[in-house]
């Protein structure tokens, strides 16, 4: 990472070892992804459900976790404190939890409530025999968790809240129907490099540059994030009172993608599975009443794609031996820089 400076003009891309080393994977994985939060899930789609497990990235860190709702919710470890085993397998209502190799229990907080075979055992149950808490943080219904979330996002929930005020957040509903996974095989920071510039909009997707006004793209860094607003070329329906505003998108460092639009928001996490496969969380939240526009030349589905085709191009192209890495566009490509930059802070 040491040719990033931090005046755009003078900067060139990280090297191409990034992308297709395995060491060079693995770190970011350790140091970036592992200081991250990620999204889980939200409120409502939680709904009454107490306990929830899943895997925090489930394809690179894999650490199994237990989303607990009682009064609040909270985050624990799914693996028992004996010898391992997994404790929940499925989303249930139950008011305690029981592993089924030896029988242990623990309460909802994590704490050992009882341990066959351990009657006289000195010293136990000790703190380290109940389950551990991770970090767990709500941005409106949005419920992210994290091993060591050390990137702070609160500056972007901080920008999306200052700017969009009125937007009903709580209102939005997750819609399984729109919503949906894709596997690329591409290196995560090649889909997100494409993300963070509209540079491509002309070029890649002719049906939505129709929609929006490519002269005043605008590209706003944020601490740990990138802003870009497109201004639709017609008259738009307004997002928030916003005037003509076509979409806000919103990159969160490394891997989430927060896209505003006056029907709702839709959301992509860029998952790593290895260096070169990565899964494509796409997830449609409409608000009440409104859904998710189809079938035009730019809906969401369509844009997808395009934006796919060209990240898996890409793929092909910066294996080959004929390129070393490129110059970044001071007008175009400084949301590019920016991630370029956050990722050599942490790496
Ligand atoms: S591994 Fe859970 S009780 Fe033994
Ligand atoms: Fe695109």
């Amino acid at each position: 990472m040491k040719n990033i400076k931090s005046d755009i003009k003078k900067s060139i891309m990280i090297t191409k070892d990034f992308y297709l080393s395995e060491s060079s994977y693995k770190n970011v994985i350790n140091k970036v992804f592992n200081n991250s939060w990620q999204l889980i899930t939200d409120t409502k789609s939680l709904g009454k459900i107490k306990q929830y497990p899943f895997y925090f990235l489930s394809n690179s860190i894999n650490e199994p976790m237990i989303l607990i709702k009682q009064n609040d919710i909270k985050c624990i470890s799914n693996v028992c404190t004996h010898r391992a085993h997994l404790l929940v397998n499925n989303n249930c209502n139950k008011k305690n939890i029981k592993c089924k190799y030896h029988g242990r229990t623990f309460n909802l907080d994590g704490s050992l409530n009882h341990a066959p075979g351990f009657e006289d055992l000195e010293n136990f149950p000790s703190k380290e025999d109940n389950l551990i808490d991770f970090d767990l943080l709500k941005w409106e219904n949005f419920i992210f968790c994290g091993i060591n979330p050390i990137i702070n996002l609160q500056p972007i929930f901080d920008d999306i809240n200052k700017r969009l005020p009125a937007f009903k957040f709580r209102e939005l509903n997750y819609d399984k129907n729109n919503s949906q996974t894709f596997i690329l095989n591409a290196h995560w920071a090649l889909y997100c490099e494409n993300y963070l510039e509209g540079f491509h909009v002309p070029f890649v997707h002719k049906g939505l540059n129709q929609d929006i006004n490519y002269d005043t793209y605008e590209t706003i860094l944020l601490e740990n994030g990138v802003l870009q607003i497109a201004n639709s070329s017609k008259k738009h329906e307004s997002i928030d009172k916003t005037d003509n505003i076509y979409a806000f998108y919103y990159w969160l460092f490394p891997n989430l993608m927060i896209n505003i639009y006056h029907w709702g928001i839709s959301i992509n996490i860029i998952e790593p599975i290895n260096k070169s496969k990565t899964k494509i969380k796409f997830l449609s939240y409409p608000l009440e009443g409104k859904s998710q526009p189809k079938n035009s030349h730019s809906s969401l589905d369509k844009v997808e794609l395009e934006d796919q085709e060209v990240v898996l191009n890409v793929q092909n192209g910066i294996q080959s031996k004929s390129y070393s890495g490129v110059k970044f566009s001071p007008k175009y490509e400084q949301g590019l820089q920016h991630f370029h930059s956050i990722l050599s802070k942490y790496l």
